[in-house]
């Protein structure tokens, strides 16, 4: 019988808790904090977390039909995010280590993403674009470690998208309002293209779109905004395929959601001969499920993490991890 794994996510504005049994997602719930205006308070994220987290527990069980006594494992990101809000999952997974006397299994948040990939849609070695709002790094596996082949330089490429919709007057989250906008247009403005070497830089593009705002239609802003900043993406990507030689490329982050996105990435996958795995949205977005499922694969090679080193990680890089449950 597999094991009935517990996840809980809590890195940034979404509080989640899934439940899983082997490769089989049983419940995957979150409510995430959200404001009218301006971005995200680390103290009010924290605050929303712990008013929701015991209601968001109760639903995970009530919906994966099980009890507490039947958890094997708690798995929690532990890194990286914003500090108040992981330590939120982070004492809960501790409180219930303590009381079920389960093993606690702590996760890095963007291997995460890339491991639900190879679970749910049986990815075998891809490459991951992780493109969200605090993260945008090109993520492959290479002798025992995920290793960062491209990454932001400054902002992540979500954040890039909502405060050009901010300025523009689009409301939060403004990237699925881009997304449908960039549809009515197909003008293509020119804007500063920042690729550096493997890196991207986002800062001075989005100061350029701010200065068009009043003198250009915003349906067109917003194709030349997508256009440019994901040709900048797929350009690192190609390149990383290149360099490993591996054969598949993997979304991941809540702009993997984006249909342009998804689209050049397709491109990018049949013009190379390669495979491209892309997600449901309710996986692409931050969730609980692709922690619980990172924590079953590491249980099922017997990897835990002790109470002492249970500590949270804002700040580890993905490249910092060691990954000992992946026998190649
Ligand atoms: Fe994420």
């Amino acid at each position: 019988m597999d094991k009935i794994v517990l996840g809980i996510e809590s890195t940034a504005h979404t509080f989640g808790i899934a439940v899983v049994q082997g490769k089989k997602v049983l419940s995957n719930i979150r409510d995430s904090y959200s404001t009218k205006k301006g971005g995200m308070i680390p103290y009010k994220v924290s605050e929303h977390h712990l008013k929701v987290f015991l209601d968001v527990f109760n639903q995970a069980l009530k919906t994966a039909n099980i009890s507490s006594e039947q958890i094997d494992a708690i798995a929690f990101s532990q890194s990286p995010g914003l500090g108040p809000a992981l330590r939120i999952g982070a004492t809960f997974a501790r409180t219930l280590h303590l009381l079920l006397k389960k093993p606690l299994i702590g996760i890095n948040h963007c291997i995460a993403h890339l491991e639900i990939g190879r679970v749910l849609l049986n990815a075998k070695d891809p490459i991951l674009v992780y493109a969200s709002g605090a993260n945008t790094q090109i993520i492959a596996y290479d002798a025992n470690k995920y290793r960062i082949f491209g990454e932001t330089l400054d902002i992540g490429i979500g954040n890039f998208l909502d405060s050009f919709g901010r300025y523009a007057g689009l409301g939060f989250p403004a990237g699925p309002k881009i997304d449908v906008l960039a549809k009515k247009s197909n003008n293509y403005i020119e804007l500063p293209y920042n690729v550096k070497g493997m890196d991207l830089v986002f800062g001075g593009i989005l100061t350029n779109l701010r200065q068009k705002l009043k003198r250009y239609k915003i349906e067109d802003l917003c194709y030349s905004a997508q256009e440019t900043v994901f040709a900048m993406l797929m350009e690192v990507t190609e390149r990383a395929v290149a360099h490993t030689g591996k054969k598949e490329i993997l979304l991941g982050g809540g702009v993997a959601c984006n249909s342009r996105l998804q689209e050049m990435a397709k491109t990018l996958a049949k013009e190379r001969g390669i495979k491209c795995f892309i997600l449901d949205n309710e996986y692409n977005v931050d969730n609980a499920a692709m922690i619980a499922l990172t924590g079953a694969l590491m249980l099922q090679n017997e990897i835990t993490t002790s109470f002492a080193d249970s500590i949270i990680k804002p700040y580890e890089r993905t490249d910092e991890v060691v990954v000992n449950w992946r026998n190649e």
